[in-house]
């Protein structure tokens, strides 16, 4: 089926590892709007929800760094880190084995995407789901694009990986929705965490909500490093989620600063045309 929703927002740990330290009018916006989209996912009636995170060495290392993976099991288990930095309690999320190997074969046939048959997520798809889907109920296909280690995935290949994904997920028969999850420019875990280049990132959302292929795909990693700080290598979910949208304008639903959560916490998503479904 054609793909019934596309999006993305981000995973910050900070966003429920100490929410309360964010102001709270801000705190309650930004929930709110992590509700609104699980929501519209929900009603798109999704058999499944692929989730393109950028993951922080909690599966693949330095020994073996996959540029793209995605993962292939009936569950998976999260969030990774101390339930009680994160708050968010250890679960068993599901997923689907079979729909997971069947857009593999569909991507690989023209990106190299690794398998994973045992994935432990962490915060950047654990939060995410805390919000969106709670309750745990509808399968995840986790994907994962190498935003940490470099060399990095160029960003003409992320983008690739994004319109992949979405011929795969045109194929198979079932429902699928899909979000990207990352970072705009943020410099966490440095001496720097907290600091957000809002310029930089507004002018990020204006070429994502324009899906404007060129633009998105003109930023250098050196650029990026030097206003976006390393996390902003993240906007590679994001600019995966655009391609995936296959052209498709997007709107940015909610997006403010919050330097405790040490980053713009935004959220967006993208008008897919309507089709007979
Ligand atoms: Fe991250």
């Amino acid at each position: 089926m054609p793909l019934v929703y596309c999006g993305a927002c981000s995973h910050a740990p900070g966003i429920t590892g100490r929410a309360e330290r964010a102001d709270t009018q801000t705190r309650q916006a930004l929930e709110g709007a992590f509700r609104r989209m699980g929501d519209d996912i929900r009603a798109t009636g999704p058999d499944a929800l692929v989730v393109i995170a950028a993951e922080h060495f909690a599966n693949f290392f330095m020994n073996n760094m996959p540029a793209f993976a995605i993962g292939m099991a009936d569950s998976y288990e999260g969030p990774i880190e101390d339930e009680a930095f994160l708050r968010i309690r250890r679960t068993t999320v599901p997923g689907n084995r079979d729909l997971s190997r069947r857009l593999i074969e569909q991507v690989m046939q023209t990106v190299d995407v690794a398998y994973a048959e045992e994935w432990k997520f962490d915060h950047g798809i654990s939060v995410p789901l805390h919000f969106l889907t709670p309750d745990y109920d509808l399968p995840i296909v986790p994907a994962n694009i190498n935003c940490q280690g470099p060399p990095l995935a160029p960003l003409a290949r992320a983008w690739a990986f994004g319109e992949a994904l979405r011929r795969a997920a045109d194929a198979v028969p079932e429902r699928i929705a899909l979000i990207g999850t990352g970072g705009l420019s943020h410099w966490p875990a440095t001496p720097d965490s907290g600091k957000i280049n809002q310029e930089w990132d507004r002018e990020f959302l204006r070429r994502w909500s324009a899906n404007d292929r060129e633009a998105l795909l003109s930023y250098t990693d050196a650029e990026i490093y030097r206003e976006a700080g390393q996390g902003g290598f993240e906007i590679r979910t994001f600019i995966a989620a655009a391609a995936a949208a296959g052209g498709a304008r997007g709107t940015v639903d909610f997006c403010e600063p919050v330097p405790i959560f040490a980053v713009s916490c935004t959220l967006g998503s993208f008008q897919l045309r309507p089709t007979a479904q």
